[in-house]
């Protein structure tokens, strides 16, 4: 009889799932969004939140617990309602006259990106029009510089009178007006709507108050072991914007391939891209440079010297110029470098300088906004340069012997010159070149060879290595890619161990003086377009609720659920997120520790 019941039970409902007219529904209950032990139909259901049921887990956490939901975690005042009211993207309107004139073409298209971002989540189909929102948007500075002193800050009060939803977003920037637009993107969440439609909601009420911890928060892309479309890095632009990070750290070059057209010096893509469909055009890199700039990314090139350059750099001798690279393809490859194949820049070829000299003209063309150049400077092989008759005589003349001291001036030598080739071409002394640590940069000797104005290193060591504490010590400023955690590559290749979200969210900087940030690093040996938003996402968006909020007491466990919103709005953006456990766990919250 039970038995019989049961089944009957069961064929209404596969009916009704048929017909759409149940749901999975989700209540809040501790704080938390849990699914609801049986499914419910509308008319059990009522308004589209009364009970404290909702139709997605997105809605609920809007509304369930005090933080909205936000990735990352604001780091002032955070205030926020209990109630949300249909909108639709149709119905936002934009005040800017209390923009800074100059700032104000910027903020127009931040809108047009807010709205871009949230019509995937709910468009035509969408139904609910309930409310209008009124966006003020006030900004002091038109300075559109975004670099480690720009301010980010911005508050955003949102509140409601019948149906009119008013929100006034202060910044004294354009970017912290930007960040201010995201945060609104976040609290508003796709419901069903009781027709069985899709719908949007926004919250009734917020007061936030944010800034970031840190100034630079990145990620690293590798275009020179894989080719990556522009397509994939723009996408992966968005989700550096979703997640309030602000650098986009390109690492262009590599003795494996030169895939940048240098309209000055094209025989470097002749040479060195992998295709001719494999070459980023002068074009190609303004469009990411500017794509970056207005989602307030920085696009940070680097050109890896003297080490990690080969490819490209071949032709040299058959047009009279001599050996620009040396050890270029040479095997065994392990006696002269860390990875086939080999490639060392020839720093006693005077025209190896007049090439890099046209092609940091060239990059700057694109690149002259920007103040910072990153020049590599990673794992010079000293045996290389000491193989090389030609590098080993003229260091005789000079007066220099064989000894490691020596070679390490000549590589100290070879940076020095490169930024003051950068100053020549931009006119000015003010370019910060980022160089990886290294050999050089041993606390003991880096003062010898790279001045702590001019010189910021990027550290990739272990967690327990004293470097970073040393070169803060030395007054050198930091940007921190832990190698035991940051490292997104790991886990692919080799030995290594992959680092799950928990280690990189668990992963926490000295927030000294000094320490501009950190970057997570998809090194791309093995990475492809197809497996690329799997390997960055979500653990870059960990990174970000690091740099941006550093949060103290916040464990993973307690963090996960916004984790998962953050994915799905990932997801509307067209990025395909590793995901973060079965959704099992995501609907029964701290039910799978
Ligand atoms: C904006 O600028 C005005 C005038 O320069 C100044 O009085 C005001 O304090 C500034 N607002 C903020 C938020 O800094
Ligand atoms: C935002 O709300 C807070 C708290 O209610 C208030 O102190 C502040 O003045 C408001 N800011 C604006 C710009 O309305
Ligand atoms: C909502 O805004 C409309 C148009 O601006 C206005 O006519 C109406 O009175 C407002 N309603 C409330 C409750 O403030
Ligand atoms: C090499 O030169 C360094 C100084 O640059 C000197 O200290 C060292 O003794 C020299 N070594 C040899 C083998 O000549
Ligand atoms: C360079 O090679 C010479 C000859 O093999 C050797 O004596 C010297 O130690 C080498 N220098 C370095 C820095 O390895």
């Amino acid at each position: 009889m039970k038995t019989v019941f049961f089944i009957c039970i069961l064929l209404a409902l596969a009916r009704k799932s048929h017909q759409a007219s149940f749901y999975r529904t989700y209540e809040c209950v501790n704080n938390l969004c849990q699914r609801t032990a049986r499914p419910l139909s509308f008319s059990e259901l009522g308004d589209i939140s009364s009970n404290n049921i909702y139709t997605t887990v997105a809605a609920c956490r809007l509304v369930c617990s005090n933080t909205a939901g936000l990735w990352p975690l604001p780091t002032g005042s955070l205030e926020t309602g209990t109630n949300y009211l249909g909108v639709h993207p149709s119905n936002f309107r934009f005040d800017m006259q209390d923009v800074a004139s100059g700032a104000r073409p910027f903020v127009s298209q931040s809108t047009n990106i807010f709205l871009d971002n949230l019509r995937p989540v709910c468009d035509e189909d969408c139904t609910m029009r309930q409310s209008t929102v009124m966006v003020h948007v006030k900004v002091n500075s038109s300075n559109l510089n975004l670099d480690w002193d720009t301010n980010e800050q911005y508050t955003l009060n949102l509140s409601t009178k019948g149906n009119n939803v008013t929100v006034i977003i202060v910044a004294m920037t354009a970017y912290g007006a930007r960040h201010g637009l995201e945060t609104l993107s976040q609290l508003t969440a796709p419901i069903i709507t009781p027709d069985g439609g899709r719908g949007l909601v926004i919250l009734d009420f917020a007061v936030i108050k944010d800034k970031p911890v840190f100034p630079h928060r990145g990620l690293l892309i590798d275009t020179a072991r894989n080719f990556l479309p522009v397509t994939d890095i723009l996408r992966t632009i968005d989700g550096l914007a979703s997640n309030k990070m602000n650098v986009l750290h390109w690492h262009a070059t590599d003795s494996q391939s030169f895939p940048l057209e240098i309209k000055s010096v094209p025989l470097m893509t002749e040479f060195g891209a992998y295709g001719l469909d494999k070459i980023y055009s002068a074009e190609d890199m303004a469009q990411i440079v500017m794509y970056g700039k207005a989602r307030g990314v920085r696009v940070i090139l680097e050109l890896d010297s003297p080490s990690h350059a080969g490819a490209g750099w071949e032709w040299g001798e058959s047009i009279g110029y001599g050996k620009l690279a040396v050890c270029a393809n040479q095997q065994p490859w392990n006696q002269f470098c860390i990875q086939p194949p080999c490639g060392q820049l020839n720093p006693v070829n005077l025209r190896t300088y007049r090439v890099l000299r046209s092609i940091y003209k060239d990059v700057l063309e694109i690149w002259g906004h920007e103040s910072v150049l990153h020049l590599g400077g990673d794992e010079v092989f000293l045996p290389c340069w000491n193989s090389s008759v030609e590098i080993i005589s003229a260091m005789q003349e000079r007066g220099m012997n064989r000894s490691e001291e020596d070679f390490l001036k000549l590589w100290g030598e070879f940076h020095s010159t490169q930024v003051q080739m950068l100053d020549q071409e931009r006119n000015s002394n003010s370019i910060s070149a980022i160089v990886w640590s290294s050999h050089l940069t041993s606390p003991d000797i880096i003062e010898n060879h790279l001045d702590k104005k001019r010189f910021v290193i990027q550290t990739w060591v272990e967690r327990s290595s004293p470097l970073p504490r040393k070169l803060l010590r030395l007054g050198y400023r930091l940007i921190v890619s832990t190698k035991d955690a940051w490292y997104l590559d790991h886990g692919f290749w080799g030995t290594t161990t992959y680092h799950t979200w928990r280690d990189v969210y668990n992963n926490r900087l000295s927030r000294q003086e000094g320490v501009l940030g950190g970057e997570t690093c998809m090194w791309g040996e093995y990475v492809s377009p197809g497996s690329l938003d799997a390997r960055i996402w979500p653990r870059t968006a960990a990174v970000a609720e690091r740099l941006w909020s550093d949060p103290q007491r916040i464990s993973t466990a307690d963090a996960e659920p916004r984790l998962e919103g953050q994915r799905k709005r990932l997801k509307y953006l067209g990025i395909s997120s590793d995901a973060l456990a079965p959704e099992w766990c995501a609907q029964h919250p701290r039910q799978c520790m």
